[in-house]
């Protein structure tokens, strides 16, 4: 028997929005998903958040392509033109990751098109291993496709077809395309072969990847939570000695999604705190193991490995200093073997006056025994003496939790709840 002494849990600062999962419309193949990092920093994906966005349109921006300016520029106003109907991701198959003035030139972009820092209309994909290039077929720097919101593909192009005296950059070929998609009619069919634009060139050369600048980064944003000391991964990954060691394993779970565990489907619902690598990450640990595991040169400042889990007295609360600290009445026991039902304990939070709370985390005191644990507010009607009987089925009442390997969830920015005196 393992005796726990009691689950801790905090109030201080959030939550998580009611947003609802969608029913799988019936569909074909999807074009294919890729997963980038934005100049802005954000992950972008083709299928995350796809059902808010009736068209997307995917180009290439390159420096080889002497018009890649102009180039943009036209993205930009088939974007802003259908602000809001228009999500324009543009994927920079350049080694060396997008230049200063194509960066600069989205970032105003966006700044014009009204809502768009909540939710960028133009986003420029840094794609170093031409992996996202290569997989959706693009050949040449005016490669273009359409694609609707069931990530069907409406039309393949170049972003200089059709025809060039068309009137304002928002209206052109690829403008006309857009429309269609929009009206619910069939793509309008191109007269007469455009001339092609620069071929793109895949740089062959094999980068030098290495723990420390390369993979470190990505270990800590991605699998530090769970692979540290204590965590509840098998390793730890902040011990780079270790880490390399597991090189080959590491490439492989990656490589085929199993790490980070995240099974959510992104086409559904976008979910904040999604952990899924980037196809740079997933080929940077394929480089990292390919090439031999270097550790590259430490940097003096490694930050620090996050703390390790929490033990009593030294709770490490990721919501920062909790306001309020609720202990459960008795220490749980949890037999080595066997099926437990659930249990339930009161918890009288006994404040003097109502509260609003921004965030809510639960921790266990011994999370090497803690599978899981479910907070709820007990509703107005329910005495006290029936709530535990009565607990699984009230509604809507749930504050928080702990699930092994989750994120505290925090309240949207602004938004509180009410935890009632008493
Ligand atoms: C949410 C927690 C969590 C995250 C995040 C996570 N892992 Fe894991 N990982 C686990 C757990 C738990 C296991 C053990 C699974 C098992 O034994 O079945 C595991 C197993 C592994 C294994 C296999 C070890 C073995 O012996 O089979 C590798 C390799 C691995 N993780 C690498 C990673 C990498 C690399 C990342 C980040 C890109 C990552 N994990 C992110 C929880 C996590």
């Amino acid at each position: 028997m393992v005796s726990i002494p009691a689950t801790w849990i905090a109030v201080a600062l959030v939550a998580q929005t009611g947003e609802s999962l969608r029913s799988e419309p019936g569909r074909d193949a999807p074009v294919a998903d890729f997963h980038l990092t934005a100049s802005d920093g954000r992950r972008v994906s083709l299928w995350g958040d796809s059902q808010a966005w009736p068209v997307q349109v995917v180009g290439v921006c390159s420096a080889i392509d002497p018009e890649h300016e102009a180039a943009l520029a036209r993205f930009a106003s088939l974007a802003k033109a259908r602000a809001g109907r228009v999500r324009v991701l543009v994927i920079c198959p350049d080694r060396e990751g997008p230049d200063r003035e194509a960066v600069a030139q989205v970032g105003a972009a966006n700044a014009q098109i009204g809502d768009a820092a909540a939710r960028p209309h133009l986003a420029l994909l840094a794609d170093p291993f031409a992996i996202a290039t290569r997989r959706l077929g693009f050949t040449h720097a005016d490669d273009v496709m359409v694609v609707d919101r069931d990530l069907k593909l409406f039309w393949r192009g170049t972003l200089r077809g059709g025809s060039e005296a068309a009137a304002g950059e928002a209206s052109t070929f690829l403008g006309s395309v857009v429309d269609a998609l929009l009206a619910g009619a069939a793509p309008p069919s191109i007269a007469g072969g455009a001339q092609r634009a620069t071929a793109l060139r895949f740089d062959a050369s094999e980068r030098k990847v290495s723990w420390y600048p390369d993979l470190l980064p990505v270990v800590r944003s991605q699998c530090g939570a769970c692979h540290q000391k204590n965590g509840i991964g098998p390793m730890d990954l902040f011990d780079a000695d270790e880490a390399r060691g597991y090189a080959p394993m590491m490439a492989e779970v990656t490589g085929q999604g199993i790490m980070p565990p995240w099974s959510a489907d992104p086409r559904f619902a976008p979910c904040r705190n999604e952990r899924r690598l980037t196809d740079t990450e997933k080929e940077l640990f394929r480089l990292f193991a390919e090439q031999g595991a270097k550790l590259g040169e430490r940097p003096s400042d490694v930050p620090p490995a996050p703390p390790v889990a929490p033990t009593i007295g030294d709770v490490a609360w990721t919501i920062g200093t909790p306001d309020v600290v609720w202990e459960l009445p008795h220490p749980e026991e949890i037999p080595a073997e066997g099926v437990l039902e659930y249990r339930s304990a009161l918890l009288k939070p006994n404040l003097p006056e109502d509260a609003w709370i921004e965030a809510f985390e639960c921790r266990p005191s011994a999370p090497q025994v803690t599978h899981h644990l479910v907070a709820l507010l007990v509703p107005d009607d329910v005495p006290d003496e029936k709530a535990p009987e009565l607990s699984t089925s009230f509604k809507d009442a749930v504050m928080g939790g702990y699930v092994l390997g989750a994120l505290v969830n925090w309240y949207s920015p602004g938004c509180v709840r009410r935890l009632k005196k008493g």
